[in-house]
This record gives C-alpha cells, structure tokens and sequence, in this order.
C-alpha cells in the first residue's frame, strides 16, 4: 500500500523531536516519516528505540545545511511537508560559540527553503512548517504577554538566529508564495531532554549531590509547557493552521527560576526517599548568564480559539513525572553525561558534574 502522505522531519533525534516523531508514527501509520538528524551532542537515536522498526518510519543521518544532501532526499521522497525543529538549541551554548547556530538555524532554514522551493513548483497541499521559540520576542517586564503581533527583540545568539529564520520562512512565502507555518513556543520539559537545560541538568545534578547552579539572583520567569503537549499542538497546527500564519504555544504556567527548582527540590526528596529539606541545601547561585532574558510568558489565545488546543499535563504532574522518568532512565541519563557533557560542564560551570 503507497503511503498517503510522506512527511521530513527535521531534528527528530533531539528531545521534542522525538515526541513529535513518536506521536506521528503511532496516529498516522498511513504516513511515512522521514526523520532527518546530524546526530549532534544534542541528537540520539535511543530517544527513539521503541518506534524505529516501525514500517512508517525511516531514519536518514544528514546534516540541514548539505544542500545537496537535502536536494537529494526531497527528489527520491518527494516530500508532501516539512515539520523543520533542528536547531542548535541552547542559549548559553550560543553565547560561547555563535557562530554555529548561524549555520544550522540560518543558514541551515535556507537549505530547507530552497529544497522545498524548487521542488514545489505545484505547491497545492504542501506545507513547510517552522518550529520556532518565544524567545524571538526578547524580555517582557512584570506584567504582560507574547502575543503573534509582539514585535521580534531577540537578545542571544540563540534567539537571534531563531528570528532570522523565523523572517526567511516568512519571507519565502510572501516572495515566493511558498505555503509556510510558524509557531513559536515557550520553554518544554519531560523526558529525553538533554541535560544541559535547567531541569534536567539540576535532576542529574541532585542525584548525584552535586550543587545546583541558579543564575544570578534567580528571579527569572520562564513559561513551561509539557512536551507532548508541544508535539500535540504542532500535529494540530500542521493539519489544521491556516497557511501564512504564526501560532504562539504555552503552558500558562509561569514560574520564577529559583521556585521552580524548590518544587523539583521537594519532588525529587521524596522520589529518593531523602530527608524534606536535603536537596534544597545543594542550591548555588552562581554567576548571571550575560543578556539573561528577565521573563517570558506566552499568549496562546489564538491558537486556543482557532483551533481548540489547551495544555493538559498541569506542573505539579509535569514535574513529578519528569523527575521519575529521568531516576527510572538512568542509564540514558548517564550514557549522556558521559565524555563530552563533562568538559561541557567543566566550561560552564568551573567543575566536573556527577560520575
Ligand atoms: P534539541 O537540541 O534537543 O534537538 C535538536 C536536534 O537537531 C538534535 O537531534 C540535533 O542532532 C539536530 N540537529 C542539530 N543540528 C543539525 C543539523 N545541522 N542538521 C540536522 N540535524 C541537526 O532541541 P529541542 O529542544 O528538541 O528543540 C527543537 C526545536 O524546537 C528547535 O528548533 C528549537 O529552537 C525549538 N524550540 C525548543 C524549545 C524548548 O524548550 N526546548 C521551545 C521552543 C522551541
Ligand atoms: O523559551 C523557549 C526556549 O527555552 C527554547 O527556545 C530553548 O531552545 C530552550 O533551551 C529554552 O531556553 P532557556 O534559556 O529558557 O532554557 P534553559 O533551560 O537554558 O534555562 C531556563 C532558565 O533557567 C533560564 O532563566 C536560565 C536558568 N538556568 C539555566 C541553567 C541551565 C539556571 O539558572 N541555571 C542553569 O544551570
């Protein structure tokens, strides 16, 4: 049986990657993905293991900014859309090494364009859909939300090269009449993250009794939103969002820093049967990250009304059940924060972490 629709993925070996290509494998075996990754620090192939053998699903090694790697795969696939995620991700990754986020985020976007563009010529039914971030948006103050018409004022690197892919996606619309969707969306957390980013980074770091590093005064304000909620929100909006138009995604569910790692504190005490209290006393506040964004928050409003799509995993689960995936995946969590991860952390943070 011909497949109805065959879809690119890009990124899907990193972690809401990998969501995604989980909950697309499963509701549409009707579909063929067609999952394209570099396998970066970031990318990992065991995020996957349980759908890999799957008849829908094909894995293709391969870099975004391989022009003709990626002229190659839309001719033998022809491709009926693009869900684009790969990215360099990380925020303080970018501050010490810009330059490349430019050419995965920008240049990388680009690639993707013009593959879709020269093979499109009959653009009916195709869409190529951008994941993208709030951070675009630069800082909000106490009050006040994202919302689709805030204008771009991003900060770092990161959020920088976000924006301009963002604009180059636009532009290939209105320029070219390429059929595009955006959506930009707040901070994700669950399982498969790498531990790099706060959450994950402070489980392992308590596990193993280490210090947990808060920057500056810890008072930053950050929207999370569960990651399978992330993945259902774009399997709507690449089926149903109108083309041309930006979708904002959030989880309603703001929390400063430092009361944020409090909660995990206290999960995390009871998940290892620790003394209330023990994890709290491993908190560090360490130098602030430079251009530090001092709160997001996110309007989801539209994509709400248009289309029906609400958060469903509230913090208190979220948070629990994201410490208890990474305490039952510790050999995941460990193969990860092997080699590399321990220089990365050394950089960063003036030590070795755990192991
Ligand atoms: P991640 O770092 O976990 O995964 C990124 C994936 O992209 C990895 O598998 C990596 O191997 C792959 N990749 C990197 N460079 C590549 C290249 N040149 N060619 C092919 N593959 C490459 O990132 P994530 O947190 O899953 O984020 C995915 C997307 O969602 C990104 O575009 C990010 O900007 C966006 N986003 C993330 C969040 C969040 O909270 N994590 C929030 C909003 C938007
Ligand atoms: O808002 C969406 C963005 O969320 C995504 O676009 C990015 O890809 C993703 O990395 C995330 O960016 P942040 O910079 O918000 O995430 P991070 O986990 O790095 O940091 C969250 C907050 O915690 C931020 O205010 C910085 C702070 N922090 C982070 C780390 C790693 C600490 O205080 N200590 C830390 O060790």
């Amino acid at each position: 049986m011909p497949f109805e629709k065959t879809l690119l993925i890009t990124g899907g070996a990193g972690f809401i990657g990998s969501h995604l290509v989980r909950l697309l494998i499963d509701k549409y075996p009707n579909y063929h993905i067609v999952n394209l990754d570099k396998l970066t620090y970031a990318g990992n192939l065991e995020n996957l293991r349980d759908i890999e053998n799957r008849p829908n699903y094909t894995f293709v090694k391969g870099d975004i900014t391989d022009a003709e790697q990626i002229q190659g795969l839309f001719g033998q696939y022809g491709f009926d859309g693009v869900i684009h995620l790969a990215a360099e991700s990380h925020v303080d990754r970018s501050i010490a090494n810009p330059m490349s986020f430019i050419e995965t985020n920008i240049v990388g976007t680009v690639v993707l364009l013009n593959a879709a563009r020269f093979h499109w010529k009959q653009a009916e039914g195709k869409l190529f859909y951008h994941i993208s971030t709030d951070e675009v948006y630069g800082s909000l103050g106490d009050t006040g939300f994202f919302t689709e018409k805030t204008a771009y004022d991003p900060r770092s690197p990161y959020s920088a090269s976000k924006a301009s892919s963002d604009h180059l996606v636009r532009a290939y619309y209105h320029t070219y009449g390429l059929p595009v969707v955006v959506s930009n969306c707040s901070n994700n957390y669950g399982p498969y993250q790498f531990p790099e980013k706060l959450l994950p980074l402070m489980i392992n770091n308590i596990r193993d009794n280490k210090p947990l590093p808060v920057y500056g005064d810890g008072l930053y304000t950050r929207d999370w939103l569960w990651v399978e909620d992330h993945a259902a929100a774009i399997d709507l909006i690449f089926h149903k969002g109108r083309v041309g138009e930006t979708y904002n995604i959030g989880g309603n569910n703001e929390w400063k820093n430092i009361s944020l790692v409090h909660a995990l504190c206290d999960i995390m005490d009871e998940l290892l049967e620790r003394p209330a209290g023990s994890s709290r006393q491993l908190i560090t506040f360490v130098k602030d990250r430079p251009g530090h964004d001092r709160r997001y928050a996110i309007d989801a409003s539209k994509l709400k009304h248009e289309l029906g799509w609400e958060p469903s995993v509230q913090a208190a689960e979220g948070l629990r059940r994201t410490a208890q995936w990474y305490l039952d995946n510790t050999a995941w969590l460990e193969r990860v924060t092997s080699g590399a991860y321990q220089q990365y952390y050394a950089e960063m943070y003036g030590e070795a972490p755990g192991r």
